[in-house]
């Protein structure tokens, strides 16, 4: 497993060779990522390695869910009121350093970081905006699961969040 350190984003890190092989994903932490910190719309951490510099991130936001979703998520009858939730946006890793456990140190960086979060703001459930079916299997292995009426956003309950990911666990 490759060593890196996680860090709160800072428009200081050179980003500049970032690709993860998603140009989406790489755009947004060249362009985007600096303006949606500051205020205060996204919390952005980067994984840095010793010699490559920034070689991975990922982004959160708040969300909540339609109703039709809640509904999915739930298997009963539609919800009155969507329901809070803690997005997690984003997720990219260098191509470099795939399959190294870069992907899955920053994964359970982000949720322990919910799952604290969850102490001291309420919302019910973790979601993540997969890219593609890989990105699919990918959550999938850490516990979430698919909403059946969309194929690439996939959910976690805060009881499971924090049973797998609090501080207790
Ligand atoms: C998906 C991604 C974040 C994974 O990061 P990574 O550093 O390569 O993954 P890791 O080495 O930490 O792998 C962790 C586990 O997930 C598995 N895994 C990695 N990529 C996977 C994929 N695409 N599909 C299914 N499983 C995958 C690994 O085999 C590993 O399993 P193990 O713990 O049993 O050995 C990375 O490949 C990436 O950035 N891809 C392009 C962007 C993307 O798809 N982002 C996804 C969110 S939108």
């Amino acid at each position: 497993m490759r060593s890196i350190e996680i860090v709160s984003f800072s428009r200081a890190l050179d980003r500049s060779a970032f690709s993860c092989g998603k140009p989406d994903l790489d755009g947004w932490l060249k362009t985007q990522a600096g303006q949606q910190e500051r205020s205060d719309n996204t919390r952005t951490f980067v994984a840095v390695d010793g010699e490559l510099g920034v070689i991975g991130y990922y982004a959160t936001t708040t969300y909540r869910l339609d109703l039709d979703d809640a509904a999915a998520m739930h298997g009963v009858a539609k919800r009155v009121y969507p329901v809070p939730a803690v997005l997690l946006a984003r997720l990219a890793v260098d191509v470099r350093c795939q399959d190294e456990g870069v992907g899955r140190q920053l994964l359970v960086h982000a949720l322990e970081g919910i799952a604290q979060a969850s102490e001291h703001v309420g919302f019910e459930v973790v979601v993540v905006h997969a890219i593609d079916a890989d990105a699919v299997t990918f959550y999938a292995r850490y516990g979430f699961m698919r909403f059946a009426s969309r194929q690439l956003h996939l959910f976690m309950t805060t009881k499971a969040l924090r049973a797998s990911f609090g501080e207790t666990t």
